[in-house]
């Protein structure tokens, strides 16, 4: 290998990596834009608060959540649904900021769904022992259209399974900067994330680590 072929091997990212039928995991994706991601996280949570909702069984969920863009996607004793006013204040969710809604979109068209145009982004912070059980993203309208995730701070175990939720899950870390973004016939596979651990650590976030969910409901 010539000192060139390594300037380009740091310059180009790396190949999408296929998961699953119509999902790839993007390593690096938003790496470079990965401390503005962050500062933008803070804007919208200054207006719309992370909090722990509760699941229509009556758990509180272990990650706190909040929303930006036209929907944010709500649960309480009633249900799961999309709502396009934040509960905790009865105004609108914050805008969806525009390197938000740009990144989403290269990582949906890199993923091949061209023209992405997410219409809610649910924000997802977890602590130590904060996890995801397995789940179908299926409160949405809009099935044709993917789903893009983007993983900030502290490393976590993202499980990948199938249209069943006793299918067998694959685990993948997912790192600060990694993107995943999965539609077509793996749009309503169940996934979901490990419990964060003990010693999940991120110079950016310190223990924590912040999760985009992108889609389009409508
Ligand atoms: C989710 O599926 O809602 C979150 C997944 C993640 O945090 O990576
Ligand atoms: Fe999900």
């Amino acid at each position: 290998m010539s000192p060139t072929d390594d300037l380009f091997a740091e310059s180009l990212p790396a190949a999408p990596k296929p998961i699953a039928d119509g999902a790839w995991l993007l390593r690096g994706f938003v790496l470079s834009e990965a401390e503005q991601l962050i500062n933008a996280i803070q804007q919208v949570a200054s207006q719309a608060p992370f909090r722990h909702q509760t699941t229509p069984g009556g758990h509180v969920m272990s990650a706190a959540m909040s929303s930006c863009g036209d929907l944010g996607w709500v649960t309480d004793r009633q249900g799961y649904r999309y709502s396009s006013t934040d509960p905790l204040t009865d105004r609108p969710w914050p805008a969806m900021p525009a390197l938000l809604r740009q990144i989403a979109m290269e990582a949906a068209a890199a993923g091949g769904y061209e023209h992405f145009e997410p219409d809610a982004c649910l924000i997802n912070r977890y602590t130590t022992g904060a996890r995801m059980g397995l789940h179908q993203d299926k409160d949405e309208d809009d099935m044709a259209a993917p789903i893009v995730s983007v993983s900030l701070g502290a490393s976590i175990r993202f499980l990948f399974g199938g249209t069943a939720r006793t299918d067998k899950a694959a685990g993948w870390k997912l790192e600060h900067g990694d993107v995943v973004v999965w539609g077509g016939a793996s749009r309503l596979f169940f996934h979901g994330v490990a419990p964060l651990g003990k010693r999940a650590e991120h110079p950016t976030t310190g223990p924590m680590r912040y999760n985009l969910t992108f889609r389009k409901v409508r």
